[in-house]
């Protein structure tokens, strides 16, 4: 069965569930909220709702009730890798469904019917100053090409809410076909003197971008593993509740990936990977060169600390533990690059930096983030513009949120409107006089 029939099915499965939690328990309270939580960013505030993945504090993420390992482990991959294709995992994202190959096949053909960017975003691109930043090069080019959209030529030739998901599909679909091409299109006009590299389309979606970048294999299955990981970490998190956010107006995937990017590229979120790095080769800068013993670490941890600065690639909103996007990433490089040296580093600030932050106190979380481990792998393979790995992340979010928006316009989700106080309700609800 096609991919919007199999969707189809289960939309309509699904439907009868959210309209009777909806008009029938539409009361039963899910939590308080407190004035801590309405000043800290509605941190664990519990309303919204997604079954494309779930963040348990301390057991990670889980994509469609799977861990990574067991995702990693069950979807199809190209023969004679060691990483599944990220067209199935797109399957997977939006069905619920480890796909066949066949199901595999049908997504890998979708994305290269669609593969190709339209000259306006190459043209728009090139016209832009060299030094602007990638992700702003990235969120543009998803923006301009938003007049591409099917769901709002759907919505101004008269809109229907229950087939409304299927011009989202289209889009999303039109949309993450082209992003790979755009990412590696920035990355040779910014860094690689202009030399863009046209797409193989006899190979998948890892596959050509590792080819677009100019890299060799094994960056192939690099790319497969890190826009898996990437991929979706539930709804709160800024990258996806931005794009939710902006699609409960009913703007299109285009306005609401780009949106969903622009709070990507923020250093507390997606910009941490490179942060990581920077911090890293500012040791490297203060040692005039030298690799950093465990007690030079152990210094410039505390001095960045004392700084006021957070430490990149630790702490989480909401995990208690190693991020196993973090360990999955340890281990491709304990197997393939085991003897780096910036490995050795990155490793060596794992085994102190958990203790350092505990004894600073303030973190809730002293462990690992993906952040702190994904720079190293791409600075490995020869990607050292490390402004350039939060697209590396954005192509991999986009899989997570575009996935999201075709549900929310499945489910019918509503416009979001939470409600404000002022700080003297505030004060008024606490007693203070
Ligand atoms: C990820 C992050 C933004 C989560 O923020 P959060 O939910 O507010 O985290 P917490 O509740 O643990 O924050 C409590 C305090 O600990 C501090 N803290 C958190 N992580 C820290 C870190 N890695 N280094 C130093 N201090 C940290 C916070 O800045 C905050 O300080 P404040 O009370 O003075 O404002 C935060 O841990 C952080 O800034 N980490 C570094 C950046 C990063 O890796 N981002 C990528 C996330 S995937």
């Amino acid at each position: 069965m096609a991919l919007k029939d199999v969707l189809k099915e289960k939309i309509d499965a699904h439907r009868p569930r959210t309209t009777r939690l909806a008009k029938e328990h539409g009361d039963v309270k899910l939590g308080e909220v407190t004035i801590a939580q309405a000043i800290g960013g509605a941190r664990g505030v519990r309303c919204l709702v997604t079954d494309i993945s779930y963040l348990d504090p301390n057991e990670g993420i889980r994509f469609r009730g799977m861990t990574i390992p067991e995702a990693m482990a069950a979807l199809p991959k190209p023969a004679g890798k060691d990483y599944p294709y990220v067209e199935a995992h797109w399957y997977l994202l939006l069905t619920g469904d480890v796909p066949t190959a066949a199901q595999v096949e049908e997504v890998i053909a979708a994305f290269k019917a669609n593969a190709k960017p339209p000259q306006y975003v190459i043209d728009v691109l090139r016209t832009m100053p060299r030094d602007t930043h990638p992700m702003t090069m990235f969120s543009t080019a998803i923006l301009c090409m938003q007049r591409e959209s099917k769901f709002a030529k759907f919505y101004a030739d008269g809109f229907n809410k229950m087939t409304a998901w299927e011009p989202t599909l289209d889009d999303a679909t039109e949309l993450m076909a082209k992003l790979p091409a755009i990412a590696a299109y920035i990355y040779r006009l910014k860094y690689k003197d202009d030399s863009p590299i046209e797409p193989n389309l006899d190979l998948d979606l890892g596959g050509n971008f590792a080819h677009m970048m100019g890299i060799d294999p094994p960056y192939d299955d690099v790319a497969r593993m890190y826009f898996i990981l990437h991929s979706d970490h539930e709804s709160g998190n800024a990258s996806a509740h931005t794009t939710h956010l902006v699609g409960s107006t009913l703007s299109d995937a285009y306005y609401a990936l780009s949106g969903g990017m622009n709070a990507l590229a923020g250093p507390l979120h997606g910009l941490a990977n490179q942060e990581v790095l920077r911090w890293i080769q500012g040791v490297y800068d203060k040692m005039g060169g030298k690799v950093p013993t465990k007690e030079d670490l152990h210094k410039f941890l505390w001095e960045t600390l004392k700084s006021g600065q957070v430490i990149p690639g630790y702490g989480h909103a909401v995990l208690r533990k190693t991020d196993p996007r973090y360990a999955s990433q340890r281990e491709y490089c304990l197997k393939h690059l085991p003897n780096d040296e910036l490995f050795q580093v990155v490793s060596n600030i794992y085994e102190i930096a958990p203790d350092i932050l505990r004894e600073h106190g303030k973190a809730k979380n002293p462990w690992p983030n993906v952040d702190a481990q994904s720079g190293v792998i791409q600075w490995y393979y020869g990607l050292k513009e490390y402004d350039f790995y939060t697209v590396l992340f954005g192509v991999g979010r986009a899989l997570g949120v575009l996935s999201n928006l075709v549900w929310d316009r499945a489910l019918g989700y509503a416009l979001e409107r939470p409600k404000s106080l002022t700080t003297a309700m505030l004060e008024e609800q606490a007693g203070i006089k």
